[in-house]
């Protein structure tokens, strides 16, 4: 091992450092841009909806109108609810689970769902929590792996459906096309009507570099004939405030009953008075992609700080997706070292998100997906974690 390489490693794990990348998070300077939202005053009437009192389950009109406006559907398909789109996506599963016609998912044998890898933990865990077997589809640069994902279906029964990530996917950043989407329907369609598309659009607005043109989901649903079996969910978590923002859903026919009826069960009524303060802050989509262009501003360099330290690695070592909005770089190590690259950060205490979480049960058969969340800390504290990560990188790659 290079003396150089083990000499500049020691250093790092004596400097007493405490980073931490392991989640997607804005940084304070981002979440300021909304600050507008906490002393905004708003009257207690919206017409005639006390905002303070029960009502409006599926939330007030204005704000129903900017989830139309930003998931491209119609008004009377859109559900907005609270601060998260994941209890959103929870919810309309539970509700698939108990209720669904003609077979509940808790009564069918063997059930199964389809999950692009790499992908998002809390979506793995979400379906962990109901039983239901996960198969795994790569992604490629314009989304889905097609041919994999009709083999699989080929071979498997019971799939139920599909969640995924259409505009920088979390964590490897992939645009999918709109061929891609459209291709995805038929495919499903023709597997089963039942067959469910669960697009979490969590990052619709999140570019910060030019991004390639798509057609809204819901529009492509409507051309391709799939609105009853398409639900396309999103959230102001990385707009205004983490846990703070909005929730969208959008669904139709069976779904649309599902989670109004779940719902019934659950919440009252969402929160009216962050709705109305949240549609007086943003009056449509224009609004929200204009104010989405400061926080691009913002992550930007955060990224470039991140891309300056990976090009210092040599090709053989690994590669590292470039992705144009969204939170997440991707490393893709040649030999299978994520989780020694893990460890050794750790030593150093740079703390990444541990080694197979980006597939589901926790294992990445090949031990060579990270992802990398550089939004949250500051910029020095990004270069000195980036740093000990390319060292850890090169030593694990040179033990391995
Ligand atoms: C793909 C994806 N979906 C959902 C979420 C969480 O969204 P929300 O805060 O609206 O529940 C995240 C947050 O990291 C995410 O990356």
């Amino acid at each position: 091992m290079d003396d150089k390489l083990i000499s500049k490693f020691n250093n790092f794990k004596s400097q007493g450092l405490s980073i931490d990348i392991t989640r997607g998070k804005p940084d304070a300077a981002q979440l300021d841009l909304a600050n507008d939202l906490l002393s905004m005053n708003i009257e207690p009437f919206d017409g005639n909806v006390d905002l303070r009192n029960y009502g409006e389950p599926f939330g007030i009109q204005d704000a129903r109108a900017l989830g139309a406006d930003v998931l491209s559907a119609p008004i009377d398909n859109i559900i907005t609810g609270e601060q998260s789109s994941l209890m959103l996506t929870y919810q309309m599963m539970l509700s698939k689970y108990l209720f669904a016609e003609p077979l509940s998912w808790k009564d069918v044998e063997a059930p199964k769902f389809i999950c692009p890898v790499p992908g998002f933990d809390r979506h793995f865990r979400m379906l962990e929590d109901f039983g239901i077997e996960m198969i795994t589809v790569p992604l490629i640069d314009d989304g889905i792996d097609l041919n994999v994902l009709s083999d699989k279906l080929q071979k498997n029964s019971n799939v139920l459906g599909i969640i995924c990530v259409p505009r920088h996917s979390n964590p490897s950043g992939e645009v999918y096309s709109d061929d891609n989407i459209s291709k995805l329907f038929n495919i499903g369609k023709k597997y089963s009507e039942d067959f469910l598309f669960l697009f979490d659009h969590a990052y619709l607005v999140h570019d910060f570099l030019p991004t390639k043109d798509q057609t809204a989901v819901w529009k492509l649903a409507e051309q391709n004939s799939t609105t009853n079996q398409t639900v396309v969910v999103t959230s102001f978590s990385k707009v205004t405030f983490g846990g703070g923002g909005l929730s969208f859903m959008a669904a139709a026919s069976d779904n649309l009953d599902l989670i109004k009826r779940i719902r019934g069960s659950m919440v009252i009524c969402p929160d009216k008075v962050n709705q109305k303060r949240h549609t007086k802050f943003f009056k449509d989509l224009s609004a929200v992609r204009n104010h989405m262009k400061k926080h691009a501003d913002l992550i930007r360099p955060k990224f470039e700080i991140a891309y300056k330290a990976l090009e210092k690695l040599d090709k053989n070592v690994g590669e590292y997706s470039q992705p144009t909005g969204g939170y997440f770089i991707t490393f893709k190590s040649q030999k299978p070292i994520a989780s020694n690259i893990v460890e050794l950060c750790k030593e150093a205490v740079v703390l990444l998100t541990p080694a197979g979480a980006t597939h589901p049960y926790g294992k990445d058969p090949k031990n060579n997906t990270l992802r990398i969340a550089p939004t949250f800390i500051s910029e020095k504290e990004l270069e000195i974690a980036m740093d000990v990560f390319v060292t850890a990188a090169q030593m694990a790659h040179n033990q391995g």
